[in-house]
């Protein structure tokens, strides 16, 4: 079972800030992989434009390094990347000026596919749209593509959206939210709406409760002024969690359309009931022997920016009233482990009496790593007299289920860019979705201020801080 690749339309992929961070880790990696897998036409181009004066050449260099250690396995092959790079051009290009912009129109082939990727802080979100205009880049074919953090809270992320809007239309605009191009995460939709098995029993009358966990063992390190603004909530929870929340309580979608799909989430949103504040911890990984807490790693010892969150939500429609759902992330946590738990409400009565215990299903789907299904099941005690019960998992690994050929699938990056050559906006953000995911978590974060919240010391390596086991055992409940 070897996935099919359809190649996309001609396209024109300019890469504002081309020279940075994501474009060389995360972008053109990606762009180079599914040129690996044969999906470019002959005639696409990317076009890198950024303000370091670079010629072509030592762009392809720059490249080709980047390759090296972000797409290792294939970029030794020799062809691949002499084909690669030769499609590759640069611009020395100012998004606050003039310069430029003639010589980057030059470059860009009428009538195809034009995708214009926002590499860079949102405070050039603006000059860039305008100049796009000003210069007559935009046709009806253009895309623009933007990254996360799309706004700091609801005020700002409306003017993005208002900054934008004045020179795109929506159907225009790709919000990345790299959870979404996850395989493991479209799978949500797939194991929700493609069996029978599941949705029946996907309501507030069979699940006792769901959690979201998304732990890192990664820190800050070397984006300390980023995170030491943003923080765990606005950093995870506002964009990541928020779409897996989504994407397991929304209602059925009518089709698998951008607009269905993004309905259903929006609806999810808004049914979010505020938090109470003493069902949120917020954690913030404490100094280890070697100096290195969170504090130290930004070089504020007064910093109250929290590493960690764990909260409870609720969402107040007919299908989830009285079904908690428990979030939790963070960093620097003792294993890399993103899972969603399904927990399932014991049967409504025991015919085996007392003696056998209490037991329920749970369904754990892990997103990654060793990605794959578990579904807690109930059965005999084999050998005992008399009925007793156990809990045994039925356990599906995708690596073996999809066997040695599948090993390999596209990162979200890859999937998520091709969509956009493609049109299809399923997997992005809407702009009102974006404003209701703050306009949720604005209040939480005025609450810590309000009150000079300081978030609880947890030790690196760890599972994260007390409090957040016992927000669940409050609840007679476990992580
Ligand atoms: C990013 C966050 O959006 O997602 C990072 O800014 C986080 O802080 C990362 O580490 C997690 O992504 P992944 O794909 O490694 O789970």
């Amino acid at each position: 079972m070897v996935s099919r690749v359809i190649p996309v339309d001609p396209f024109d992929l300019v890469i504002f800030g081309g020279t940075g961070d994501l474009a060389q880790r995360k972008i053109l990696p990606a762009l180079f992989r599914r040129f690996c897998a044969g999906q470019w036409p002959e005639s696409a181009r990317i076009i890198a434009a950024a303000r370091s004066e670079l010629s072509t050449d030592a762009f392809r260099k720059l490249v080709a390094e980047s390759l090296r250690s972000y797409a290792p396995r294939r970029s030794g092959e020799v062809e691949n990347l002499q084909g690669f790079l030769q499609r590759l051009d640069y611009v020395q290009l100012d998004a606050l000026s003039t310069g430029g912009w003639d010589e980057l129109a030059g470059k860009l082939t009428p009538d195809r596919v034009r995708a214009f990727y926002f590499s860079v802080g949102p405070s050039l979100f603006a000059p860039l749209a305008e100049r796009i205009r000003a210069h007559a880049l935009a046709t009806k074919d253009t895309r623009i593509v933007v990254e996360k953090p799309f706004g700091h809270d609801l005020e700002s992320a409306r003017d993005l959206n208002a900054t934008l809007a004045a020179h795109f239309y929506e159907g225009q605009i790709y919000r990345i939210d790299h959870y979404l191009g996850k395989e493991t995460v479209q799978n949500l939709m797939a194991v929700r709406f493609g069996n029978m098995l599941f949705e029946p029993l996907w309501n507030s009358q069979y699940v006792d409760h769901i959690q979201i966990t998304v732990a890192e063992t990664v820190g800050v390190k070397g984006r300390e002024d980023y995170y030491e603004r943003a923080g765990a909530m606005r950093d995870m929870v506002q964009n990541h969690l928020m779409q897996l929340l989504c994407l397991i309580a929304m209602e059925p979608p009518a089709k698998f359309d951008p607009d269905a799909v993004r309905d259903e989430k929006l609806k999810v949103i808004r049914a979010l009931d505020p938090v109470e504040p003493h069902h949120i911890v917020r954690g913030q990984f404490a100094a280890e022997a070697d100096g290195s807490g969170y504090r130290e790693v930004v070089g504020n010892p007064r910093s109250t920016t929290e590493s960690y969150v764990a909260l409870k939500a609720h969402i107040s429609n007919w299908r989830w009233a009285g079904t908690p759902f428990y979030l939790r992330t963070g960093k620097q946590l003792v294993a890399r482990s993103s899972v969603i738990n399904v927990q399932f409400k014991d049967a409504p009565h025991s015919i085996f009496g007392e003696a056998a215990g209490r037991h329920a299903n749970a369904l754990s789907i892990r997103l990654q790593p060793n990605e794959g299904i578990t579904l807690k099941v109930t059965i005999k005690e084999p050998g005992q007299g008399g009925m007793r019960l156990i809990d045994v998992p039925l356990d599906m690994s995708f690596a073996e289920a999809l066997g040695p050929e599948n090993q390999d699938p596209p990162d979200a990056y890859e999937r998520l860019i091709m969509d956009v050559i493609r049109g299809n906006q399923t997997l992005f953000m809407r702009g009102d979705e974006v404003e209701a995911a703050w306009a949720w978590t604005d209040p939480i974060i005025a609450g810590w201020q309000a009150r000079g919240d300081v978030p609880k010391p947890y030790d690196s390596g760890s599972t994260g801080p007390g409090d957040a086991e016992l927000l669940m055992k409050r609840d007679g409940r476990h992580w």
